[in-house]
């Protein structure tokens, strides 16, 4: 006799490029998502405020609605998708579908990393779920990963390539010496870029998806406005081709180092050894480099946007939330409902002080082409115990004014590194538009 499966009502909220990828996989893989988790998983509503767009989805069976409430106030839905995206009304609309018992499944980097601790209070009070894997890497299961992979791990780093727009430009300008603007313009053009990609650019949808990487690998929540960020604008294709010629690839890392019960979290261009795992993630693909105490270095690699890869991991957390819901008593309020494997609201995790960290740095800097500058600028360095371990000034034919000269140091703080740039600028020789890099460092 064959076993009746369970069915689990979903509805999805934003039927936007995500919204669309997850409904589309809900009916037209029906039967293989039951044949491989027993369970029937019902796209019962829809809701969105424009249905002029065409979908290209056949919704047949399925309530097509503009109204949250729809979704919200049906007692038959157990899960709700939220890929409207952005803060507002994302956040209210999220709030009010925990607070009547809807577990979340939400691809919303901005929103978790913003409002995380209220979101997640807001389930632990109603005893519901969120889950979130689509929020990081796009299609790639590192949050499945970290949270049930590595579980017997305590993570010692975490170094991730997070945003495919500024891989992208930056690979472009690496490997056919692009400039910046172009290489965005292509970006764009390809759809990786955020609706506004400013943010891109900037590290801070980085920094986002860092939040959610470090709370998971901490246990606890981090405090996304802590974290100090410095995005992709100021490199130039110079920078490029002197970091190659030093044998690096420079990338904008997302990066999470634990140093005497202290979080190091910072999103900056880094230079990677070019042997290293992540100097091979190109153009618009991410990765997260994870070093566990038992298990020792792993890679996540794969997509990091569009809609496929985005909406495949969307599935896996309806999948895996549905698994989760049918394995224990069905309540939807009292606490009983959480399972305790989102994020932590009441633990927080404190940082170190940017200033405190010990970093090798790249400099480049425009001065004057005269006798004695360059022993100037190694004597304000020497004053401030910075060891310079490369120098280059190349000979830049017909440039009569101001010429590059790149540095690497050796190992030094922060806040020696802050002070040597202060005194620097203040040469009249040298133009104020000091490039300051770092050097990855596991
Ligand atoms: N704008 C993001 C990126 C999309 O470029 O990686 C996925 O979050």
């Amino acid at each position: 006799m064959e076993m009746e499966q369970p069915v689990i009502n979903i509805g999805i909220m934003g039927v936007g490029n995500i919204g669309t990828g997850v409904a589309r996989i809900l009916l037209t893989e029906r039967e293989l998502l039951a044949s491989r988790s027993g369970i029937r998983f019902n796209l019962k509503t829809v809701v969105d405020t424009d249905w002029e767009r065409e979908r290209g989805i056949d919704f047949t069976g399925v309530k097509i609605g503009t109204d949250v409430a729809e979704i919200i106030n049906d007692p038959e839905i157990d899960i709700v998708i939220e890929t409207i995206g952005g803060y507002e009304p994302a956040f209210t609309y999220v709030m009010q579908a925990l607070a009547s018992g809807k577990h979340i499944i939400t691809a919303n980097k901005a929103l978790l990393a913003t409002r995380g601790r209220e979101l997640f209070s807001q389930a632990r009070a109603h005893g519901v779920d969120i889950l979130f894997e689509a929020s990081v890497g796009g299609g790639i299961p590192v949050i499945m990963g970290l949270r049930e992979g590595l579980v017997a791990n305590r993570i010692l780093g975490l170094y991730g390539i997070v945003n495919g727009t500024s891989n992208y430009i930056l690979s472009r300008m690496h490997q056919d010496n692009m400039e910046f603007d172009e290489a965005l313009r292509e970006a764009q053009a390809k759809g990786f870029a955020e609706a506004d990609p400013t943010l891109d650019i900037n590290g801070v949808d980085a920094a986002h998806k860092l939040a959610i990487l470090a709370s998971l690998a901490s246990g606890g929540l981090v405090d996304f406005k802590l974290i100090p960020v410095e995005g992709i604008t100021g490199v130039t294709s110079l920078d490029i081709n002197y970091a190659k010629s030093f044998g690096y690839v420079i990338k904008l890392l997302a990066i999470c180092r634990f140093t005497g019960g202290k979080a190091d979290l910072r999103v900056h261009p880094t230079l990677i050894p070019q042997e290293h795992l992540l100097a091979a993630v190109n153009n618009e693909l991410n990765a997260v480099f994870i070093t566990g105490d038992l298990v020792g270095n792993t890679m996540f690699y794969g997509p990091g946007a569009g809609q496929n890869p985005t909406a495949s991991a969307v599935v896996s957390d309806i999948v895996d939330m549905a698994r989760n819901l049918l394995a224990r008593p069905r309540t939807m309020a009292g606490g009983e409902g959480f399972s305790g494997f989102s994020l932590n609201p009441e633990k927080d995790i404190p940082l170190l002080p940017l200033d405190e960290v010990t970093n090798r740095f790249y400099l480049r800097l425009y001065t004057l082409d005269q006798p004695g500058i360059l022993a100037k600028i190694s004597g304000v360095l020497g004053a401030n115990k910075i060891s310079i371990s490369s120098v280059v000034q190349l000979e830049t034919h017909g440039e009569k004014d101001f010429v590059p000269i790149v540095l690497l140091t050796h190992e030094a703080p922060e806040h020696a590194l802050n002070k040597a740039l202060t005194e620097l600028r203040e040469f009249a020789f040298i133009r104020p538009n000091i490039l300051r890099l770092r050097l990855f460092h596991a």
